[in-house]
């Protein structure tokens, strides 16, 4: 459950220096276990324009894609509220993304619900990584139970 920090934003400080940009704790969210992350290549660098999202589809996922101050972050593209693609919401110089049909708010970056600290609703958020000139977002799986050769 996200927590939420009762102290005043530093509309100053560089946006990725800052360990609370959306103003939560992202250490609180719940951890998986035996799990392997597959990093799959979605975009080459240079197709997302800087401030803006773009979506792309992986593994039967559409993923919003950010590129914000140089550094890509990766969310799910469906508005839980209503399933409007948060790819094409507005990011703020902050970081949160107004979704572009009812205005909700979520953090590109840990994918909380900003209008509602109180809230557990999250979007999935992936990481994302550059190989060469590619954009990656790595994919959780479940690690398959191996049972030994019976031979
Ligand atoms: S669909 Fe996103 S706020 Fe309603």
């Amino acid at each position: 459950m996200p927590v939420y920090l009762e102290r005043e934003t530093d509309y100053n400080s560089p946006f990725w220096q800052s360990q609370d940009t959306c103003q939560f704790i992202s250490n609180q969210m719940p951890q998986k276990v035996d799990v392997v992350t597959t990093y799959h290549t979605i975009a080459k660098t240079g197709t997302i324009p800087e401030g803006e999202g773009r979506a792309f589809h992986v593994e039967g996922l559409m993923i919003a894609v950010f590129l914000k101050e140089g550094q890509y972050t990766a969310i799910n593209d469906f508005c839980p509220h209503q399933g409007a693609p948060l790819s094409t919401g507005y990011v703020d110089e902050l970081g949160a993304m107004t979704c572009p049909w009812h205005a909700w708010r979520f953090c590109i970056k840990e994918g909380t619900w900003l209008d509602n600290p109180k809230s557990k609703l999250q979007v999935p958020v992936y990481p994302v990584r550059i190989e060469g000139d590619e954009i990656q977002v790595g994919l959780d799986l479940e690690k398959e139970e191996t049972s030994p050769s019976s031979e």
